[in-house]
């Protein structure tokens, strides 16, 4: 089969490289001329697993290429995937879609026979109707499908989550695009990963509705510590305890800081917009987006009270040892991270950050000029009168705790993925809070 994929970002990028690897031909396309020259070179944009030896084995057996010509890339396509990125817009919160109209536009100038158009981009209820109604008006006679595929892949595990995924959905009514929908995930088929087919609509609808539950679950759990806290219990035995219900199920019940990255914040606000625009209010999700956004703040104000102040003042002046900026461990991606806005509390507060992060440091810088980067977590705690495990990257799990008191100002530790035991904290003679614990 040949299949384009227009967007190599996150999900373009993985997907196209996975679909390669299937045995497809494919070829990635882009607007950014430096992203395509540094993927031709064997750079990738992004930090992912796995993904650059990937990419180098399909580029080198000949399956995947890149360019930036759009044209010739749709032209005797089987499938052309829209994979571009669909932001908050600003102002309203609703997904922008100006990326994927244009990229339907550029579709329909360049298609020469039938072809399928799959949205994998998340895209709003009804998107797969407009992008019909461009690709009729302005290429009436040629045969276009348009389908639904959402994507559920997690950065830091996306090639994994492509090739094993719990499901795939498939948006259409049409029965060839149904047959190439399925020549296209026929490797995932044969290792019978179940495959939904369903109307376009409700396809799309899954992918807002997928992420606003897993939004809902962290944050129902998230509420739980707190009462965790207030009550004397534990949140991590309670996670347990509700998780081993089958019905509940144990995944997405870690309590932390807040969800934050590139889709639940996004995804979530965007769910918000459709159901009010059908006036059909979803309040759990509303409340969902307003407990996590505060919550988020509410994290530097606990870092605060662990310095010794009383939430908002008392810290000025004392260091603070950010270990993680990213929004998880795995990924160098920055977007509405949780370290964001407790960054900015502790700097409020008259606070000086140290920070150090695996992957995150050059987009981190970018969004946080004020913070002291350094090399590892002890140069970070070096002088600091708190350390702050924000995101749970394997490098923390097992720090020197002797090591990382003995260089520090004060030994405290606020740990906001309840990465240690408290009493092994404890042992090596830190201060030590967490979450729900
Ligand atoms: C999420 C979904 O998990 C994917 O299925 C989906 O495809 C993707 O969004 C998307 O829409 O593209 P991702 O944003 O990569 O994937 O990351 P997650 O692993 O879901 O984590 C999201 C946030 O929730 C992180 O900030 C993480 O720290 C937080 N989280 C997750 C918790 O606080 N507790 C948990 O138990 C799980």
């Amino acid at each position: 089969m040949r299949i384009t994929m227009i967007g190599s970002g996150y999900v373009g990028l993985v997907s196209g490289a996975c679909f390669s690897d299937f045995g497809h031909d494919v070829i990635c396309v882009d607007k950014d001329e430096s992203k395509i020259a540094a993927l031709e070179a064997g750079r990738m944009p992004i930090f992912e697993p796995g993904l650059d030896k990937l990419v180098a084995a399909n580029v080198a057996a000949g399956r995947l290429s890149f360019t930036t010509d759009l044209k010739s890339a749709v032209a005797g396509a089987d499938a052309v995937f829209i994979a571009v990125g669909t932001p908050s817009r600003r102002g309203d919160g609703h997904a922008d879609l100006s990326y994927v109209f244009a990229a339907t536009r550029e579709i329909a100038e360049a298609v020469t026979g039938p072809t399928v158009v799959v949205t994998k981009s998340t895209v709003p209820v009804g998107t797969g109707d407009k992008v019909e109604e461009i690709l009729a008006e302005l290429a009436p006679d040629m045969d276009i499908a348009v389908v639904s595929n959402p994507e559920f892949l997690r950065e830091g595990a996306a090639i994994g989550d492509f090739k094993r995924p719990d499901r795939i959905v498939i948006g259409t009514e049409d029965a060839r695009a149904m047959q190439v929908m399925r020549d296209v995930y026929r490797p995932l088929y044969l290792n019978e990963s179940p495959i939904l087919f369903t109307g376009r609509r409700t396809a799309e609808l899954i992918k807002y509705a997928a992420n606003a539950f897993l939004a809902t679950k962290i944050t129902f759990i998230n509420e739980i510590a707190d009462l965790c806290e207030a009550v004397g219990a534990n949140v991590q035995d309670v996670s347990r305890g509700i998780g081993l219900d089958n019905r509940i199920g144990s995944k997405f019940l870690h309590a932390g800081p807040g969800y934050g990255g590139s889709c639940f914040p996004k995804d979530t606000l965007a769910l918000l917009k459709t159901a009010e625009d059908y006036e059909t209010p979803v309040r759990i999700v509303e409340a969902v987006v307003q407990v996590n956004d505060n919550r988020k703040r509410a994290m530097g104000r606990k870092v605060i009270r662990a310095l010794g102040g009383d939430g908002t003042t008392g810290a000025k002046g004392k260091t603070v040892a950010v270990l993680g900026l990213t929004f998880k461990p795995n990924t160098d991606d920055m977007r509405d991270a949780p370290s964001l806005a407790i960054v900015q509390s502790l700097l409020d507060a008259g606070v000086t950050v140290r920070g150090y992060d695996p992957e995150g440091m050059e987009p981190a810088k970018a969004m946080m000029p004020d913070v002291t980067y350094c090399n590892n977590a002890y140069e970070a705690a070096t002088g600091a009168d708190a350390v702050v495990i924000v995101t749970e990257w394997d490098v923390f799990r097992a720090l020197d705790l002797k090591r990382l008191a003995g260089v520090m100002a004060a030994p405290v530790m606020v740990d906001l993925r309840n990465v240690y035991p408290p009493a092994e904290v404890e042992r090596a003679g830190f201060a030590y809070s967490s979450i729900g614990r």
